[in-house]
Protein backbone atom coordinates (compact mmCIF):
# COMPACT_ATOMS: atom_id res chain seq x y z
CA UNK A 1 0.00 0.00 0.00
CA UNK A 2 1.21 3.62 -0.78
CA UNK A 3 2.94 5.10 2.33
CA UNK A 4 2.94 8.15 4.12
CA UNK A 5 4.79 9.01 7.03
CA UNK A 6 3.12 9.79 10.51
CA UNK A 7 2.20 12.84 11.64
CA UNK A 8 3.23 14.09 14.84
CA UNK A 9 0.13 16.44 15.62
CA UNK A 10 -3.33 16.36 14.15
CA UNK A 11 -5.50 14.39 12.59
CA UNK A 12 -5.94 11.06 10.70
CA UNK A 13 -9.25 10.39 9.27
CA UNK A 14 -9.66 6.57 9.06
CA UNK A 15 -12.59 5.00 7.28
CA UNK A 16 -13.85 7.26 4.86
CA UNK A 17 -16.23 5.89 2.63
CA UNK A 18 -14.49 5.58 -0.81
CA UNK A 19 -14.38 8.94 -3.00
CA UNK A 20 -15.33 11.16 0.07
CA UNK A 21 -12.41 12.65 1.01
CA UNK A 22 -12.46 15.52 -1.55
CA UNK A 23 -15.56 16.35 -0.29
CA UNK A 24 -14.82 16.40 3.57
CA UNK A 25 -11.18 18.49 2.24
CA UNK A 26 -13.65 20.99 0.80
CA UNK A 27 -15.89 21.26 3.70
CA UNK A 28 -13.42 21.26 6.38
CA UNK A 29 -11.97 23.90 4.33
CA UNK A 30 -8.70 22.82 4.63
CA UNK A 31 -7.30 24.77 1.45
CA UNK A 32 -7.63 27.88 3.50
CA UNK A 33 -5.55 26.37 6.16
CA UNK A 34 -1.64 26.72 6.23
CA UNK A 35 -1.36 23.05 7.22
CA UNK A 36 0.15 19.73 5.94
CA UNK A 37 -2.83 17.53 4.15
CA UNK A 38 -2.41 14.23 2.61
CA UNK A 39 -5.03 12.28 0.48
CA UNK A 40 -4.88 9.22 0.25
CA UNK A 41 -7.73 7.94 -2.14
CA UNK A 42 -8.50 3.69 -2.51
CA UNK A 43 -6.70 2.38 0.37
CA UNK A 44 -7.26 -1.59 0.45
CA UNK A 45 -9.43 -1.82 3.57
CA UNK A 46 -10.61 -5.49 5.31
CA UNK A 47 -13.97 -3.97 7.08
CA UNK A 48 -14.79 -1.71 3.58
CA UNK A 49 -13.16 -3.18 0.38
CA UNK A 50 -11.16 0.68 -0.77
CA UNK A 51 -11.35 3.53 1.55
CA UNK A 52 -9.78 7.11 1.58
CA UNK A 53 -7.88 8.57 4.48
CA UNK A 54 -7.32 12.03 5.32
CA UNK A 55 -4.35 13.35 7.39
CA UNK A 56 -3.94 16.85 8.35
CA UNK A 57 -0.91 18.07 10.25
CA UNK A 58 -2.50 20.84 12.39
CA UNK A 59 -3.05 22.35 15.59
CA UNK A 60 -6.01 19.78 17.18
CA UNK A 61 -7.67 22.92 18.59
CA UNK A 62 -7.55 25.02 15.52
CA UNK A 63 -10.10 22.31 13.28
CA UNK A 64 -13.93 21.81 14.15
CA UNK A 65 -14.63 18.59 13.27
CA UNK A 66 -18.58 18.49 14.11
CA UNK A 67 -19.35 18.63 9.96
CA UNK A 68 -17.81 14.88 9.98
CA UNK A 69 -21.02 13.84 12.29
CA UNK A 70 -23.32 14.88 9.31
CA UNK A 71 -21.37 13.37 6.56
CA UNK A 72 -20.51 9.85 8.00
CA UNK A 73 -20.45 9.13 11.91
CA UNK A 74 -18.77 6.30 11.14
CA UNK A 75 -15.92 8.01 10.01
CA UNK A 76 -12.89 7.20 12.89
CA UNK A 77 -11.19 10.29 13.81
CA UNK A 78 -7.80 9.69 15.13
CA UNK A 79 -6.04 13.00 17.60
CA UNK A 80 -2.42 12.35 16.80
CA UNK A 81 -0.33 14.31 19.63
CA UNK A 82 3.44 13.79 20.03
CA UNK A 83 3.71 11.16 16.94
CA UNK A 84 1.25 9.27 19.09
CA UNK A 85 -2.51 8.59 19.10
CA UNK A 86 -4.12 9.80 21.95
CA UNK A 87 -7.53 9.22 21.14
CA UNK A 88 -10.69 9.08 19.14
CA UNK A 89 -13.05 11.87 18.92
CA UNK A 90 -16.65 10.42 18.85
CA UNK A 91 -19.15 11.94 16.11
CA UNK A 92 -22.72 12.63 16.29
CA UNK A 93 -24.99 14.55 14.47
CA UNK A 94 -24.33 18.04 14.51
CA UNK A 95 -27.56 20.20 15.93
CA UNK A 96 -27.09 23.03 13.28
CA UNK A 97 -25.55 22.97 10.06
CA UNK A 98 -24.20 26.21 7.86
CA UNK A 99 -23.31 27.06 4.78
CA UNK A 100 -22.25 23.09 3.54
CA UNK A 101 -25.66 21.92 1.62
CA UNK A 102 -28.28 24.36 -0.14
CA UNK A 103 -32.27 24.32 0.08
CA UNK A 104 -33.26 23.55 -3.18
CA UNK A 105 -37.06 24.62 -2.64
CA UNK A 106 -37.23 27.66 -5.40
CA UNK A 107 -39.62 29.71 -3.02
CA UNK A 108 -37.75 29.22 0.12
CA UNK A 109 -36.46 32.61 1.44
CA UNK A 110 -32.42 31.52 1.02
CA UNK A 111 -33.02 31.38 -2.92
CA UNK A 112 -34.18 34.70 -3.08
CA UNK A 113 -32.22 35.93 -0.88
CA UNK A 114 -28.64 35.30 -2.01
CA UNK A 115 -26.90 36.85 1.16
CA UNK A 116 -28.66 34.75 3.68
CA UNK A 117 -26.45 31.46 4.97
CA UNK A 118 -28.12 28.09 4.06
CA UNK A 119 -29.02 26.76 7.58
CA UNK A 120 -30.27 22.96 8.07
CA UNK A 121 -31.53 21.72 11.64
CA UNK A 122 -31.33 18.24 12.76
CA UNK A 123 -35.26 18.22 13.21
CA UNK A 124 -35.53 14.33 13.92
CA UNK A 125 -32.48 13.08 15.71
CA UNK A 126 -33.80 9.23 15.33
CA UNK A 127 -33.79 9.13 11.73
CA UNK A 128 -31.11 11.87 11.15
CA UNK A 129 -33.53 13.86 9.31
CA UNK A 130 -32.52 17.32 8.45
CA UNK A 131 -34.85 20.52 7.50
CA UNK A 132 -34.16 23.63 6.06
CA UNK A 133 -34.35 26.37 8.88
CA UNK A 134 -36.27 28.89 6.76
CA UNK A 135 -38.95 27.13 4.90
CA UNK A 136 -38.41 23.00 6.53
CA UNK A 137 -37.50 21.17 3.16
CA UNK A 138 -36.20 18.13 4.32
CA UNK A 139 -32.57 17.58 2.98
CA UNK A 140 -32.07 14.11 1.31
CA UNK A 141 -28.97 12.42 -0.33
CA UNK A 142 -30.39 13.60 -3.48
CA UNK A 143 -30.47 17.47 -3.22
CA UNK A 144 -26.77 17.20 -2.44
CA UNK A 145 -23.69 14.46 -3.01
CA UNK A 146 -21.17 14.55 -1.11
N1 LIG B 1 -1.13 7.45 12.08
C1 LIG B 1 -0.41 8.56 11.62
N2 LIG B 1 0.43 9.22 12.45
C2 LIG B 1 0.62 8.81 13.72
C3 LIG B 1 -0.08 7.69 14.20
C4 LIG B 1 -0.96 7.02 13.35
O1 LIG B 1 -0.58 8.95 10.47
N3 LIG B 1 1.48 9.49 14.48
C5 LIG B 1 -2.08 6.76 11.18
C6 LIG B 1 -1.69 5.35 10.79
O2 LIG B 1 -0.83 5.40 9.67
C7 LIG B 1 -3.02 4.72 10.43
C8 LIG B 1 -4.02 5.50 11.30
O3 LIG B 1 -3.31 6.62 11.82
O4 LIG B 1 -3.35 4.96 9.07
C9 LIG B 1 -4.60 4.69 12.40
O5 LIG B 1 -3.56 4.18 13.19
P1 LIG B 1 -3.75 2.93 14.15
O6 LIG B 1 -4.87 3.16 15.10
O7 LIG B 1 -2.41 2.61 14.73
O8 LIG B 1 -4.12 1.84 13.07
P2 LIG B 1 -5.30 0.80 13.06
O9 LIG B 1 -5.05 -0.23 14.09
O10 LIG B 1 -5.42 0.37 11.65
O11 LIG B 1 -6.58 1.67 13.47
P3 LIG B 1 -8.09 1.16 13.66
O12 LIG B 1 -8.13 0.48 15.00
O13 LIG B 1 -8.90 2.45 13.66
O14 LIG B 1 -8.42 0.29 12.49
ZN1 LIG C 1 -35.48 26.40 2.46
Amino acid sequence: MLNVGKIEEGFVLDHIPAGKSMAIYRYLKLDQLDCTVAIIKNAKSNKMGKKDILKVECDIHSLNLDILGFIDKDITVNIVQNGEIVGKKKLSLPQEIHNVVKCHNPRCISSIEQELPQIFVLSDPQRGIYRCKYCEEKFTETNQSF
